[in-house]
């Protein structure tokens, strides 16, 4: 029978959703794509259990695709599958910490990979004291958990600063002041990690005088062969954030790469056109490791041969 897959998506018609499963498809899996918001998980002394109307979800592996906007309703579903022993690209404590920018900066800080300078501020009094810290102005402010550069602003002023801190925190956002990388104004690196390897890069340029080079506010992509360097940072990053599949984003700055942030649920479309590389296949190549190595037989439990009973034999009678 085939193995069976289940992409957690809210997206069929999506680009990434429908890459993977055409790739997952040719390399002979059975394909689901799954609205993890529409599941019902059930707890009970037998463990746990998914349901999709009504019937028991059943597989093999699963890719979730957990958007920022539901990270904290579509994590617990994955979690649901990993306890129900299924493979699952990316776990969901991955999804967590990468999406909190504040704890994947400390995380990530903690392994020595280099991170823009950045300040967690709890109260806008400490705005000027925070930018004093990240290097002075112009700075970064951003909320923890955006994305697409929805939260992020570039503060010219304390004054604007002050007043972005002041407005987020009055949300009950948590405001990050970070230090400005003048040098990689409107630019980044985006670095996509399958398993340990950077599969493909490419540089994104914003736009006019936009500073934030993300793909969904139309910032240009283009190929880029990405120095070893900046590979062995993104590579550690992804296993820093516990992470199969990752999007890593680096700022160049005059000290070297920088990591932005490690995203668990990168777009392929930009990807895959910047740098010509299949990626959706590459990330089915992944899990088709995964799966032959837990179907393969566990050597332990292979009976032992004659001549290994009779070594054995001797080694104890001696
Ligand atoms: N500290 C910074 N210095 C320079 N540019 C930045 C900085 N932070 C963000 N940017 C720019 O803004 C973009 C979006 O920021 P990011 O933190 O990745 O937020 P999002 O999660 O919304 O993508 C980045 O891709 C980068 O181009
Ligand atoms: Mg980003």
């Amino acid at each position: 029978m085939e193995p069976r897959l289940v992409i957690l998506s809210r997206g069929p018609e999506l680009y990434s959703t429908k890459r993977m499963f055409e790739e997952a498809e040719a390399a002979g899996w059975s394909v689901q794509i799954l609205d993890p918001l529409k599941l019902t998980t059930v707890v009970d002394n037998n463990g746990v259990k998914v349901f999709n109307k009504g019937w028991p979800v059943d597989c093999d592996a699963v890719i979730p695709r957990i958007g920022n906007s539901i990270t904290g309703r579509g994590v617990p579903i994955v979690k649901a599958f990993e306890r129900m022993g299924v493979i699952v690209l990316n776990e969901g404590d991955g999804i967590s910490s990468s999406r909190d920018k504040l704890m994947a900066c400390q995380m990530m800080n903690e392994r020595g990979i280099p991170v823009p300078i950045t300040a967690n501020v709890g109260t806008w009094q400490d705005t000027r004291r925070a930018i004093s810290r990240v290097g002075g102005t112009p700075c970064v402010v951003k909320v923890t958990e955006g994305t697409h550069g929805s939260g992020v602003f570039l503060a010219h002023t304390e004054q604007q600063a002050r007043q972005l801190v002041y407005q987020m925190l009055e949300r009950n956002m948590r405001p990050l002041v970070q230090e400005y990388i003048e040098e990689s104004h409107g630019q980044d690196v985006r670095a996509f990690v399958v398993g340990g390897k950077v599969v493909a890069a490419m540089r994104r340029k914003a736009r006019g005088g936009e500073f934030r080079s993300n793909f969904h506010l139309g910032a240009k992509v283009e190929k880029l062969e990405i120095p070893d360097k900046h590979s062995e940072i993104a590579c550690k990053a992804a296993e820093t954030m516990g992470l199969d599949i990752a999007g890593v984003d680096l700022l160049e700055s005059s000290r070297g790469a920088l990591v932005l942030e490690v995203n668990s649920s990168p777009g392929l479309e930009g990807i895959e056109a910047a740098s010509g590389v299949n990626v959706a296949s590459k990330i089915i190549q992944h899990l088709n490791r995964i799966w032959e190595q837990k179907m393969a037989p566990d050597d332990s439990s292979e009976v032992p041969t004659e001549q290994e009973v009779n070594d054995e034999g001797t080694s104890e009678a001696y």
